[in-house]
């Protein structure tokens, strides 16, 4: 494989599960603030990520490439306010896109065509990410902090598949 199209793919590796870790403690700050709905809807999109970055795992695998793990960043704990969470999980998606756009535009670069195919996944599940994601922005935006609203919306995240 292109030696520069491996590094990205390392680094994505670490950039999912730190997304994970990310997530996880998103959930974590929730639960201590007693929403679990919310804490469920980040328990199950870290676990997403953690699929992610197995997919890329394996795929470096399949290709003969090593893997080798970098280390992950200590995520922030708290936020400012359920809404704030959300937010940064929604800019978090945008550059992970970027992220993946770029690994697509490596692989074109270099014509290197299990990847093109590959990534292909990784850009429809992108699109679905950054919508879940901004929706719940967008409807914390209209709800006021400390409303019955805010209940409902963690009751409804509560029942996340
Ligand atoms: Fe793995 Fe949320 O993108």
């Amino acid at each position: 494989m292109d030696k520069q199209l491996e590094k990205l793919f390392q680094d994505q590796i670490k950039n999912e599960w730190y997304s994970a870790y990310m997530y996880m403690s998103m959930a974590a700050y929730f639960e201590a603030a007693n929403f679990e709905g919310f804490a469920h809807w980040f328990y199950k999109q870290a676990g997403e990520e953690q699929v992610h970055g197995k997919k890329m795992f394996d795929f470096l695998i399949d290709r003969g490439v090593k893997v080798v793990l970098q280390a992950i960043a200590q995520p922030p704990a708290d936020f400012a306010s359920p809404s704030a969470a959300f937010e940064m999980a929604y800019e978090h998606e945008q550059k992970v896109t970027a992220l993946i756009n770029g690994i697509a535009d490596q692989a074109d670069k270099v014509n290197d065509h299990p990847t093109k195919v590959f990534i292909q996944w990784f850009i429809t599940e992108q699109v679905e990410e950054e919508k879940n994601a901004s929706r719940i922005v967008n409807l914390l935006k209209k709800i006021p902090a400390n409303s019955a609203g805010i209940f409902q919306l963690d009751h409804q995240l509560g029942k996340r598949e």
